[in-house]
């Protein structure tokens, strides 16, 4: 007999997961989203990042959680945010927002032992008429890349569905980085590209969990990572959007888990 504590694997290396592992995630996403909701309030003008972390770190605390990114690698912080031409993995910091910036706010708890993963667009003060185009489109390019996800599609359809939407609208979709299986685990099998071809990689099966993150820029799609190791910014300085949703593949299409409570993951601000 397996042991029914050994997760199984699917010929791709993806964990298949139970009906009953369904609700670990329901949970820890359902926290992940309620830190994001917590958080649009206090996003203006003159406050700083490392504020904002703050505040998301002791709401996953003072709920029983872990900032899953604490330490993890040696990343000193328990969000990400992500302010107008970083694309990812922007480390809070004194730097104050200003007005028009449109950030990232990018959290993982551990709750129970089951991650949580999102992230969505805010903006300080004043939103101009070129950055709200560009969160509009990554928005529903994530959107549009979770309408693929049902058994028997591949991961190569929920790619290709973005790419097509996000380059019909003159953007571009970065390669850089990636949507990744989780669980149990942070980052696990497969990645999850944002661009790709009808009908490739592999094939989506019920009780897979998984992340999609689209990051899209108006400019070029090429980023470089900064001397802290860690920023990721666009090489042509242009402006760049994302958002992320941790979902399961059910019997006729996904769950996903990190749905606001509030109804406030697109748009945040208004
Ligand atoms: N939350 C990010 C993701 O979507 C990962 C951040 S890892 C960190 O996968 F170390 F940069 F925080
Ligand atoms: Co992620
Ligand atoms: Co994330």
């Amino acid at each position: 007999m397996e042991d029914s504590n050994s997760p199984r694997l699917n010929k791709d290396g993806i964990t298949i997961h139970t009906a009953d592992e369904f609700e670990g995630m329901r949970q820890a996403g359902r926290l992940a989203a309620e830190v994001l909701d917590m958080i649009a309030q206090h996003v203006d003008v003159g406050v700083t990042t490392e504020h904002l972390d703050q505040l998301c770190h002791d709401h996953m605390v003072a709920a029983g959680a872990r900032p899953a990114t604490l330490g993890y690698r040696g990343y000193p912080k328990s969000s990400c945010i992500s302010i107008n031409h970083v694309v990812c993995h922007g480390i809070p910091s004194d730097k104050k927002l200003r007005d028009g910036d449109i950030l990232n706010i990018d959290v993982t708890c551990i709750l129970d032992g089951w991650f949580g993963d999102c992230s969505r667009m805010y903006v300080a003060g004043k939103l101009n008429r070129k950055a709200e185009r560009l969160i509009q489109i990554t928005h529903d390019s994530l959107m549009i890349g979770i309408d693929q996800v049902k058994p028997g599609n591949t991961f190569g359809d929920i790619g290709a569905a973005i790419q097509r939407y996000v380059e019909a609208n003159r953007c571009t979709v970065v390669r850089d980085f990636c949507g990744h299986g989780l669980g149990r685990v942070f980052h696990s099998a497969p990645n999850v590209l944002h661009y790709g071809r009808w009908g490739t990689g592999a094939v989506l099966e019920e009780g897979m969990f998984f992340t999609i993150e689209p990051m899209v820029n108006l400019g070029r799609p090429e980023t470089k990572v900064l001397a802290d190791d860690w920023t990721a910014v666009t090489k042509d300085k242009s402006l760049s959007a994302q958002f992320e949703h941790s979902l399961g593949v059910t019997a006729n299409g996904c769950e996903i888990f990190t749905e606001s409570p509030a109804g406030t993951f697109y748009p945040t601000w208004r």
